[in-house]
C-alpha cells in the first residue's frame, strides 16, 4: 500500500512467536519461488508479551526442516499504523481477527480476513501450537503452506480478492 507496485502482507497471531512468524517465513519463500518479487512480508502479535524475542525454537526447528528461513525475525505487537502499511492483514484464528477488527480504522480498504480463507481446508483457523507438542507445529506448517499458495494465486489474479 505504501508503494504503488509493491504488495504488503502482514500475518497476525497471538504471541508472534509461533504461527505468524512461520507464515512469514513460508509465504516469503514460496512467493519468491513463484516469481512474486515485489512484496513486503511481516508478522505481528495481538499481544506484546514476547516483543523483541525471536520465534519459538520449536517453530524454527520445524520450519528449517522444510527449508524455511527465520533469520532476522523479532516479535512485535500489531499497531494501528499497520493498517496504513499493509494491503493484506491475515489472522491465524478467530480471536486474532476479532481483535484486528476492533482496532481497524473504519477507512481501511485492504483485505482483513482469516489466512485460511485462501485455501480449501477442513479447518478455518490455524490452531495455537504453543502448549502442545511437536506435532502441532507440523500441522501449523501444513496449513500455512496451503494457504500461502492460495494467497500467491490470489495476488497474481487480482479479481479473486
Ligand atoms: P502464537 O503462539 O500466537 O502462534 O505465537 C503463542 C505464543 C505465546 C503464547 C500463546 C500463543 N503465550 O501465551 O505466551
Amino acid at each position: 500500500m505504501q508503494h504503488a507496485n509493491k504488495t504488503c502482507v502482514l500475518f497476525v497471531c497471538l504471541g508472534n512467536i509461533c504461527r505468524s512468524p512461520t507464515a512469514q517465513a513460508v509465504f516469503a519463500r514460496r512467493a519468491t519461488d513463484a516469481g512474486l518479487l515485489e512484496l513486503t512480508v511481516e508478522s505481528a502479535g495481538t499481544g506484546a508479551w514476547h516483543a523483541g524475542e525471536p520465534p519459538d525454537a520449536r517453530a524454527i526447528e520445524a520450519g528449517r526442516a522444510r527449508g524455511y528461513d527465520f533469520t532476522g525475525q523479532s516479535a512485535r505487537q500489531v499497531e494501528t499504523l499497520d493498517f496504513a502499511r499493509f494491503d493484506y492483514i491475515l489472522a491465524m484464528d478467530a480471536d486474532n481477527l476479532s481483535y484486528l477488527k476492533s482496532i481497524a480504522p473504519v477507512s481501511y480498504r485492504g483485505h482483513l480476513s482469516l489466512f485460511l480463507d485462501f485455501c480449501d481446508n477442513s479447518r478455518a483457523q490455524v490452531p495455537d501450537p504453543y502448549y502442545g507438542g511437536a506435532h502441532g507445529f507440523e500441522t501449523v506448517i501444513d496449513l500455512i503452506e496451503r494457504a500461502s499458495d492460495g494467497l500467491i494465486h490470489a495476488i497474481k489474479t487480482p479479481h479473486l480478492t
